[in-house]
């Protein structure tokens, strides 16, 4: 069975969604099965847990503890009810982001306790270890750049996330840095500012290797 769980991780608009769909086409057109997932949301209650956490129709200070309970919920949802079933399936699973965000954001960037939220990361996620987490590395200016671009365009873009200062998107990244550290064998990072091609045959090469590897060992 050709099935694999591949995770695209990165700071806001560091081009996940763009490689995701990329990714999806190329890998349908090789005849694999593909589902395509993005956390939070992918379920009625994640979609809903989705839309609570990025609302920005009150200026209600959200904790972060409150947000590491959230984003589990809608994790929980999402894995048990989606994404092992479509593994069992033989199908390619392709997710925008995972736990590793709850532990760039809500662990390094937002203070919450990096062990427990770790330890909660990983009852959510039940036993589905991805098998690869690609980090797209962007710097903080580029990520400015691409927000103050995209503002006005997509709604979902004016998130209270993308609003935060160049400081929040620098200590994301130091989070992501140090859980490339501390999973090395797991989190690949890859220069997000390369070509848009370029990040997609790098993607593609990984996957298709480790998808045919786990089939035909
Ligand atoms: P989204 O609009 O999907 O942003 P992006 O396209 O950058 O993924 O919003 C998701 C936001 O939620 C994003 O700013 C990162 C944040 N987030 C967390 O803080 N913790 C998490 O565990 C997850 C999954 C996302």
């Amino acid at each position: 069975m050709a099935s694999g769980y591949f995770v695209l991780e990165g700071c806001d608009a560091a081009g996940k969604s763009t490689q995701i769909r990329l990714l999806a086409a190329l890998l349908e057109a090789r005849g694999y099965a593909v589902t395509v997932v993005r956390e939070p949301g992918g379920t009625r209650l994640g979609d809903r847990i989705r839309a609570m956490l990025l609302a920005r129709d009150d200026d209600e200070r959200v904790e972060p503890f409150t947000s590491l309970l959230l984003f589990n919920a809608s994790r929980c949802q999402l894995i048990e009810g989606i994404v092992k079933p479509a593994l069992r399936e033989g199908r390619i699973v392709l997710s925008d982001r995972s736990f590793i965000s709850t532990l760039a954001y809500q662990a390094c960037a937002e203070g919450v306790d990096p062990l427990f939220a770790r330890e909660l990361c990983l009852r959510a996620i039940g036993g589905a270890m991805p098998d690869k987490v690609f980090f797209l590395d962007i710097s903080v200016e580029e990520t400015g750049r691409r927000i103050a671009a995209s503002r006005g365009t997509f709604e979902e873009k004016d998130s209270r996330y993308d609003l935060r200062a160049a400081a929040f998107h620098a200590k994301v990244r130091e989070g992501y840095r140090a859980q490339a550290a501390a999973f090395p064998g797991l989190i690949e990072t890859i220069d997000g500012g390369a070509s848009v091609e370029k990040i997609t045959e790098l993607l593609s090469t990984a996957i298709l290797a480790h998808v045919t590897k786990t089939a035909f060992p």
